[in-house]
C-alpha cells in the first residue's frame, strides 16, 4: 500500500514551520501554496476526546496557557493537553515555540510575540486542507502522527480510534493514497494494521534511544536487518533521525553514512527522514541545498519532513528538470 504520488516526497513538518508558528493553520496554507505534496499533523487529544494538532503533549511551549490557566499545571509544572477542555484549548493564543529558558527556540523565525494563531482541531486542519485542493485542483495528503498513544490509553482515551473517525468521517478512506500514518509506537502500528484494518500506510518512526518516547519499542534493534523485517510485516516505511542516516564527515571530508536507507529500501519500505531545517544543518553540511543533494542524490530517501517545504519543492523542481533534459 503506497501512495501515488511522484517520488520522492516533500513532507511540509508542522507546516511551512520555518516561516509561521507550527501546527497554526496560517502555516499549513503556506505550506499547501509552497507545493508541499503532504502536510504534517501531530495529533494528541483534549480531556473531551476531541483530537487538536499540536505536537507536545503539553501547552506551555507553543501557547499561552501557562498565563491564562495558571493553576492548571501537574505537579511536574507542566499543562498538559489532555487535561483542558476543547473549549479551553480554542482560547488559547498559539506562537512560536519557547524553549524552557522562556526564548524562542528558533530565533529568526516568526515573532512569538506576534500574531492572532490558535490551535486547530484535526477535523479543522483537514477542512482548510481539502478545501485548498478543491479551490487550487491540488491533491495535497495528509501525514498524520499518533502521540503519545500509552499516555492517551493511560487517561482512558484510544488515540488511534479518534482518529481514524475523523479521517472516514472526512472520507478520507475513499483516498487512502492522500493519507500516510506514523507512529514512533510499534504497537500502536501493529493495532492499525492487525486490529483496526487500517486502509492507511503506517510509517514506523524512528526515535534515538535518550529521547525517551512514549514507546517500550527497541529503537536500535529497528535499525538492523532483523529489525526492518520486522517493521515491513506491519508497515510500509519508516521515519528515521536523518541522524540516524548521516554521521557526519570522516578525517577526509566524507559523509560516513549508515546502510539503513539500504536495508529499509530492500524491504520494500520507504523512507522519510526527519527534520531537514535551513537554519540548523547538521555538522559538516555547509548549506541546505547540499543536504537536500546528499540526501536525495546520493542517498536516495522516499521523502523528507522539512520546516521549509518551498526550498525542498523547488529542489525537486530542479532536479526533474534536469534529468528531463537529453
Ligand atoms: O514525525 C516525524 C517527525 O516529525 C518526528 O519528530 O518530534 O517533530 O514529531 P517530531
Ligand atoms: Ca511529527
Amino acid at each position: 500500500m503506497t501512495a501515488a504520488v511522484l517520488s520522492p516526497i516533500v513532507i511540509a513538518h508542522r507546516g511551512a514551520s520555518g516561516y509561521l508558528p507550527e501546527h497554526t493553520l496560517p502555516a499549513k496554507a503556506m505550506a499547501h501554496a509552497m507545493g508541499a505534496d503532504f502536510i504534517e499533523q501531530d495529533v494528541v487529544l483534549t480531556k473531551d476526546g476531541i483530537p487538536i494538532v499540536l505536537h507536545d503533549i503539553y501547552l506551555e511551549s507553543t501557547t499561552d496557557v501557562a498565563q491564562r490557566f495558571p493553576t492548571r499545571a501537574r505537579a511536574d509544572g507542566r499543562f498538559y493537553a489532555i487535561d483542558f477542555s476543547l473549549a479551553e484549548v480554542r482560547s488559547l493564543r498559539a506562537h512560536e515555540r519557547l524553549g524552557s529558558d522562556g526564548k524562542a527556540v528558533y530565533p529568526n523565525r516568526f515573532p512569538a510575540d506576534s500574531g492572532d494563531f490558535r490551535v486547530p482541531t484535526l477535523a479543522e486542519e483537514i477542512d482548510l486542507i481539502s478545501g485548498l485542493n478543491r479551490s487550487r485542483k491540488r491533491s495535497t495528503g495528509l501525514y498524520v502522527e499518533f502521540k503519545a498513544p500509552l499516555l492517551h490509553r493511560s487517561e482512558g482515551h484510544d488515540i488511534a480510534v479518534a482518529v481514524l473517525q475523523v479521517l472516514h468521517a472526512k472520507g478520507y478512506d475513499q483516498r487512502p493514497e492522500q493519507v500516510f500514518l506514523q507512529c514512533f509506537d510499534d504497537v500502536t502500528l501493529r493495532y492499525l494494521r492487525h486490529d483496526l484494518n487500517t486502509v492507511f500506510p503506517l510509517i514506523q518512526l524512528i526515535a534515538d534511544p535518550s529521547w525517551g518516547e512514549d514507546s517500550a519499542v527497541d529503537y536500535t534493534f529497528l535499525q538492523t536487518a532483523a529489525g526492518l523485517d520486522e517493521v515491513a510485516r506491519y508497515a510500509d516505511g519508516i521515519g528515521p533521525w536523518l541522524q540516524q542516516i548521516y554521521l557526519g564527515r570522516d578525517a577526509q571530508g566524507q559523509a560516513e553514512l549508515t546502510e539503513l536507507v539500504s536495508l529499509a529500501q530492500a524491504r520494500g519500505l520507504q523512507v522519510h527522514p526527519y527534520t531537514f531545517r535551513a537554519d540548523d544543518l547538521p555538522a559538516g553540511i555547509d548549506s541546505f541545498t547540499s543536504l537536500l543533494a546528499l540526501f536525495f542524490d546520493e542517498i536516495g530517501v522516499d521523502g523528507v519532513f522539512t520546516d521549509f517545504p518551498d526550498l525542498a519543492h523547488d529542489y525537486l523542481q530542479d532536479l526533474r528538470r534536469h534529468r528531463d533534459l537529453p
